[in-house]
């Protein structure tokens, strides 16, 4: 293997400490709300990973796991107690959220100044006009950081995301226009797509689609970001054929070990900057 990897777990334990050395000088513990409908398996692991990882560094998560029937209204009302609450400093709701509900109208009910997922419009819109929002999303975040450490000069890279989420790929693009990146968003409808692949001195994949990206897809020496986590044949693979592609880039996330840790700490990270931005005293 050539290609440098890029170890967002090793990378993601260093945040834990510097958090819980700053959580622990606090007066008290954030407090982190996960609202989670329904019982998606993948969800129920990420919960699990966020409560563990809270707890590790100091934060209360609480979890409101409401059944899968549960009524708009009524995922409404508890949006609006926690947006009131004065111990809760974040709240998220986990996604995917079944069908019959709609995910922007809930996530639309969260307070700009708890939305420690960075979902909410304000957010996102003061992220669009290169402003600073109160929070940005985790995943994009956490791609940021990694990054940094093996392209400290961005301004001027192509940069390729497969994928044009709410999650990832719209805030991720973002960003990295922030950042003087030249930047195609693909998709589902996109043409030709290994043509704009090829172009790319950074490409990220997030589409969900398991070994998805092939060497003949990618430029010899480019950066590769995987946000994929599939199951293929009981075994978790990203949106990037590690195997195929490890000698012809320059350096690459693992899956598991790359990405998904460091959603997990930029969301403990936001909870705390939630805690401080709502007690301006400290
Ligand atoms: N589902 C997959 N990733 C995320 C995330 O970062 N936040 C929330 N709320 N749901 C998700």
């Amino acid at each position: 293997m050539t290609a440098q990897l890029i170890n967002g777990k090793e990378k993601a334990s260093e945040i834990y400490t510097a958090l819980r050395d700053k959580i622990s000088a606090l007066p008290s513990k954030p407090k982190l709300a996960i609202i989670l409908v329904g019982n998606d398996e993948a969800s129920l692991i990420y919960v699990r990973n966020k409560q563990k990882a809270a707890d590790l560094v100091g934060i209360t998560a609480e979890l409101f796991h409401l059944p899968e029937n549960t009524e708009e209204t009524e995922l409404l009302q508890l949006i609006d107690t926690l947006n009131t609450d004065s111990q809760t400093n974040g709240v998220i709701v986990q996604l995917p959220l079944p069908d019959h509900l709609n995910t922007h109208k809930i996530i639309n009910r969260i307070s700009p100044l708890k939305d420690v997922d960075g979902f909410n419009p304000y957010n996102t819109g003061m992220l669009q006009n290169n402003e600073k929002p109160y929070f940005i999303a985790a995943t994009p975040l956490g791609i940021m950081k990694l990054l940094h450490d093996v392209c400290p000069k961005l301004t001027g890279k192509n940069v390729v995301i497969i994928g044009a989420s709410l999650i990832v790929g719209r805030p991720l693009a973002t960003l990295l226009l922030n950042n003087e990146c030249t930047v195609t968003v693909t998709h589902i409808h996109t043409r030709f797509i290994e043509e704009l692949t090829r172009q790319a001195d950074i490409l990220i994949a997030a589409c969900g689609v398991a070994k998805l990206v092939k060497q003949d897809w990618i430029k010899q020496g480019a950066i590769l970001i995987d946000v994929g986590i599939n199951r293929e044949n009981g075994r978790i693979c990203g949106d990037i054929d590690f195997e195929d592609v490890k000698d012809k880039a320059s350096a690459l996330t693992p899956v598991p070990g790359g990405v998904g840790p460091m959603t997990v700490a930029m969301l403990l990270q936001n909870t705390v900057n939630a805690y401080l931005l709502q007690n301006p005293s400290l």
